[in-house]
């Protein structure tokens, strides 16, 4: 904005653009939201929210260089689940501190967690394919993002149930690459948010065998919950939202928040997460107070297992 008052006081932030650092490769669900959510706040700022991913160790090392940044508002980072309830119990040395330590802005959407599998696997449905898993650990071959990253986190949870915590698992920058790896066949399986799974299954080069949601989605309606799949005790909810370091000044948090929150409610921005299956925050959840609890209550439900999860 170019508001400028008398002369005597300093331009309103943001006068220049806005960094929104984003964990995961390219391509991955938290860059297609970052990019979506930061289009429409940069109408709002006045200012370009430049996307910059920052990738690798399950998203820790682009939130550790976002807020350890100068608190000024100028850089921002499109963390999740995992880079903000998981990881604290997944990285003892962590050098961050989600609950503490940083200044959150808000849930940007939710997004739903599907198993889903290359379209070749012989498993037809979730039943199917649970079993064949059991009987053949060995055989099976998981994608995720790095630990403490969603992929990581839900599959972790999923195997527990399984019965098979020690399954081969191959690493990557983000589930954007993986998918690729899914697609063409070279992996077998993940679990992984909606937003950069849901065109895939419904092109059919990919198997979703269940979204771990009280709900089917709308966006993907033939996909079956895993309570209707015969798993009803793998339930999780995983989301994207936004921080900012520890110290950032009021008026730039106050025009963060208010940005999140107009683009959220734009019609066309909603529509375009909507279609890929995000869930649209609620108005609590779209505060800083709102997330920081949703991080807090996360990070106590995940704990248990990720601290007992082999790494
Ligand atoms: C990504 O953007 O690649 C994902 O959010 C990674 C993950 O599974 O956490």
């Amino acid at each position: 904005s170019l508001a400028l008052a008398g002369g005597a006081h300093a331009q309103a932030y943001p006068t220049k653009p806005v960094t929104m650092i984003v964990p995961f490769a390219a391509g991955g669900p938290t860059d297609i939201i970052a990019r979506i959510v930061g289009d429409h706040m940069s109408k709002t700022l006045g200012q370009q929210v430049v996307i910059e991913n920052v990738a690798g160790a399950g998203g820790t090392t682009g939130i550790t260089r976002a807020l350890t940044a100068a608190p000024d508002g100028y850089t921002i980072a499109m963390g999740h689940l995992g880079t903000f309830s998981a990881a604290p119990a997944t990285y003892p040395g962590l050098k961050y501190d989600p609950i503490n330590g940083m200044q959150p802005i808000g849930m940007a959407g939710g997004t739903p967690i599907l198993i889903v599998g290359r379209k070749n696997l012989d498993a037809a449905d979730l039943k199917a394919f649970v079993a064949a898993v059991k009987a053949n650990p060995d055989k099976f071959n998981e994608a995720h993002a790095g630990l403490g990253s969603v992929s990581w986190t839900t599959c972790t949870l999923f195997k527990g149930i399984l019965g098979t915590p020690k399954l081969n698992a191959v690493a990557y920058r983000g589930t954007g690459p993986a998918l690729n790896d899914l697609v063409s066949g070279q992996i077998d399986f993940m679990c992984d948010q909606i937003v950069s799974v849901s065109e895939q299954v419904k092109a059919g080069t990919i198997k979703a065998y269940a979204i771990a949601s009280a709900q089917r989605s709308p966006a993907l309606p033939n996909v079956p919950t895993t309570t209707e799949a015969g798993l009803p005790e793998y339930q999780i909810e995983a989301w994207n939202g936004i921080a900012a370091p520890k110290g950032t000044p009021k008026e730039a948090v106050d025009r963060l928040v208010d940005a999140l929150n107009k683009a959220l409610n734009d019609e066309n921005t909603k529509k375009r997460l909507l279609e890929l299956g995000t869930v649209l925050p609620t108005a609590a959840e779209r505060t800083p107070d709102g997330f920081a609890a949703l991080i807090k209550r996360d990070a106590a439900k995940l704990d248990p297992a990720l601290k007992a999860a082999p790494k």
